[in-house]
Formats: structure tokens, C-alpha cells, sequence
């Protein structure tokens, strides 16, 4: 009997410990989540995972993330506001606390991860060449005297100039694909499947990969350097929608459609 009611206690402890910390975190938090709204910011010049069209998923907004920030808007009774801004001003935007949280395609590094925290992953990519149809380019070691195309803060552009080689920099990978139809450049290097969107809506260009030269990468949300209570509700979406198919069948539906 004694030992029932130690255990009682125990088990009474436990439960008012945690819903003591349920009520601290919502009383607490500051925006964001606790009010029922999600503000995230998205750069939309990324098909197929961003890109801006007539009628969205989230109003003007469409792609393999905008319908992933919709679901998680579902999942968590939220509403999900959508901005954007430039590729660089994400992170800038997260760590002033304009907004709750960053999806755009975003590859996990070390070096943004010393300014945000990022979510599981949801989609691995890798960084692949667009050249001319009729380009001698084979290897990422081709590049090395040739002229460069890469977007600028992309990990496409960090990638280049670890090789060690000269390359010009462009504020959207529409440009740098302009450069390469108008043989302005040789070769542009930019993300995976956002390259299979380019070759798919312009004649002439293909993709040539060289898996020893670019290391896989990974696609993650990011929110503010310690907002555990933000990161721990997309964690659970996430995860949620990476086990039940939901992200790799957005990602197959996207992919083939051809919006933008
Ligand atoms: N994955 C690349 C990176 O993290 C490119 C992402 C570009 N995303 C965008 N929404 N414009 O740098």
C-alpha cells in the first residue's frame, strides 16, 4: 500500500511537471505559433519547390514547399502567412525576428547553422552542371576554364569557388540560364531538380552531374537559434508527412507538372 502510494505520487509529480511546462510554454512564447499563425518567408524563384503563379497552394505561391507549409498550417491548426524576399534575407529576416521560420529549398551547412536551427530534413538534392546540348563539358572538372554561372548565396556558388574557380554571380537562376541560352556562359551550376525545371522549359540544355565532385545535400526548415517550441511542432509535421508518403508524393507531383 505504501509503495502504491509512492508510486501514485510519483506518477501525479510527472503529469503536473508537464502540464506546468505546457502552460510556461504557451504563456511565454512569444508570436508566432502561440498566436495560431505561422509567418514564414520563402524566396519563390526555385521551381519546383517555390515559385509565384496565378492560383497557389498559398495564394500567389506554388511549389513542393508551399504545399508542405500548408500542411503543417493543417496539422498544427495554424494559419500560415507566406512572404518573400531575397535569397539572402532570409536568415537576416529569422534572426531579427521579422518572421517564425524559413522554407526555400534550403540546404543544411554548418556555416547557417552557427545563425539558425534547422528541422529534420525533407528532401536531399545535389548541386548538377547545365550546359549546351552540344557542351564538352563531362566533369566538374571541365569547368576550370570555362565561364560560370551560379546564383548568388546559393550553396551552388559556395561550391564553385571551394573548386577554386572564377565564375560570375546572378540574383536568380533564370538569369543564369538566360546567359547559358544566349551563350553569354558555359555552364551553370544550381540545384537538382530546380535544373531539371530549367532544361525541361528551354531547348537546347542538359544536365550533366559529377556525384564525385558535389556532395549530396539536404533541405530543411530553419527557425530562430533556439525556438525549441517552433522547431519541435515542424519536427512533428515533418516527420509526420515524410512517414505517410505525403512529401515524396508532393515532390513526384511537382516535379512532372509544368508550372513555371
Ligand atoms: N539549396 C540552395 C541553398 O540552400 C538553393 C536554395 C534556393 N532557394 C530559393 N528559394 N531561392 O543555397
Amino acid at each position: 500500500m505504501k509503495k502504491f502510494t509512492k508510486v501514485l505520487s510519483v506518477v501525479l509529480a510527472v503529469v503536473l511537471t508537464a502540464s506546468m511546462l505546457v502552460a510556461c510554454g504557451s504563456a511565454n512564447e512569444a508570436g508566432g505559433a502561440a498566436s495560431g499563425t505561422i509567418v514564414f518567408a520563402t524566396n519563390p524563384e526555385f521551381p519546383p519547390f517555390e515559385y509565384i503563379t496565378t492560383n497557389g497552394v498559398l495564394g500567389e505561391y506554388d511549389g513542393i514547399d508551399m504545399a508542405i507549409a500548408k500542411k503543417i498550417g493543417e496539422d498544427n491548426g495554424a494559419e500560415i502567412k507566406m512572404e518573400s524576399m531575397e535569397f539572402d534575407s532570409l536568415l537576416v529576416a529569422l534572426q531579427n525576428g521579422q518572421i517564425d521560420a524559413v522554407i526555400a529549398g534550403m540546404t543544411v551547412t554548418d556555416e547557417r547553422k552557427e545563425a539558425v536551427d534547422f528541422t529534420t530534413p525533407y528532401y536531399t538534392a545535389t548541386q548538377v552542371m547545365i550546359v549546351k546540348e552540344d557542351s564538352a563539358i563531362a566533369t566538374a572538372a571541365d569547368m576550370a576554364d570555362k565561364k560560370i554561372a551560379v546564383v548568388q548565396g546559393y550553396t551552388g556558388e559556395t561550391c564553385v569557388s571551394e573548386l577554386g574557380y572564377p565564375y560570375e554571380a546572378f540574383k536568380k537562376g533564370t538569369e543564369c540560364v538566360m546567359e547559358l541560352v544566349n551563350g553569354k556562359c558555359d555552364v551553370v551550376v544550381i540545384d537538382s531538380a530546380t535544373a531539371a525545371k530549367y532544361v525541361a522549359d528551354n531547348a537546347g540544355i542538359k544536365i550533366v552531374e559529377d556525384n564525385s565532385a558535389f556532395a549530396s545535400e539536404e533541405y530543411a526548415i530553419a527557425v530562430a537559434k533556439g525556438n525549441t517550441e517552433l522547431l519541435n511542432k515542424l519536427n512533428a509535421s515533418i516527420e509526420k508527412l515524410l512517414a505517410d508518403g505525403t512529401i515524396s508524393t508532393l515532390a513526384v507531383q511537382y516535379s512532372e507538372a509544368d508550372a513555371e
